[in-house]
């Protein structure tokens, strides 16, 4: 059975697509993104998953993806943000890394995340209010981040490709 490399999580705006499309190249595998997976399988839009199917529906579908990649998946794989909520991914992360995988938070500030989900309307989760609704969902989801992770990296003075450097241990 394949296991991913690395597995990233962390908020919207931490740069887990950006940061682990170099990790992969760097590691010289290939990245995988479950937002991805699900749009796939579904045949429509994360947006439109929300808009016409409703959260509950997103986050099994979610469920499913995590487990089919990180049994599946060989090289990097970027999780939703809010993927790690999910009792049962958790649970498969936690063996994950008990049998020696690396999954690692990318930790980052409202300020530094803000410019890049500010105004997206492909993160329904932050409709509204964007900040405040960053905020909130990092001030709840900050424990199951740290609980879930082998390891973690403050990106707030980082480029996406020092990020990379770092977590593949060049830098
Ligand atoms: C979500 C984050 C999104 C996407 C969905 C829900 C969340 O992914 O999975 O909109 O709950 O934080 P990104 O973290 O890549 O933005």
């Amino acid at each position: 059975m394949a296991a991913p490399r690395v597995v990233l999580i962390g908020p919207p705006g931490s740069g887990k697509s950006s940061v682990g499309k170099r990790l992969a190249s760097l590691l010289e595998v290939t990245w995988r993104d479950t937002d991805d997976d699900i749009a796939t399988t579904a045949g429509k839009s994360i947006p439109d998953i929300f808009l016409e199917d409703g959260e509950p529906r997103f986050r099994e579908l979610e469920a499913q993806a995590v487990a089919v990649a990180l049994a599946e998946h060989d090289g990097v794989l970027s999780l939703g943000g809010g993927a790690v909520l999910d009792p049962r991914t958790e649970g498969l992360l936690a063996t994950y890394v008990a049998q020696g995988g690396e999954v690692v938070f990318l930790d980052v500030s409202l300020a530094k995340a803000a410019p890049r989900v500010g105004l997206n309307a492909a993160r329904p989760l932050l409709a509204g209010n964007p900040r405040a609704r960053w905020q909130e969902l990092m001030a709840a989801r900050r424990p199951v981040y740290e609980r879930v992770a082998s390891r973690r990296i403050d990106t707030d003075a980082l480029t996406p490709a020092q990020a990379a450097a770092r977590i593949a241990g060049l830098e």
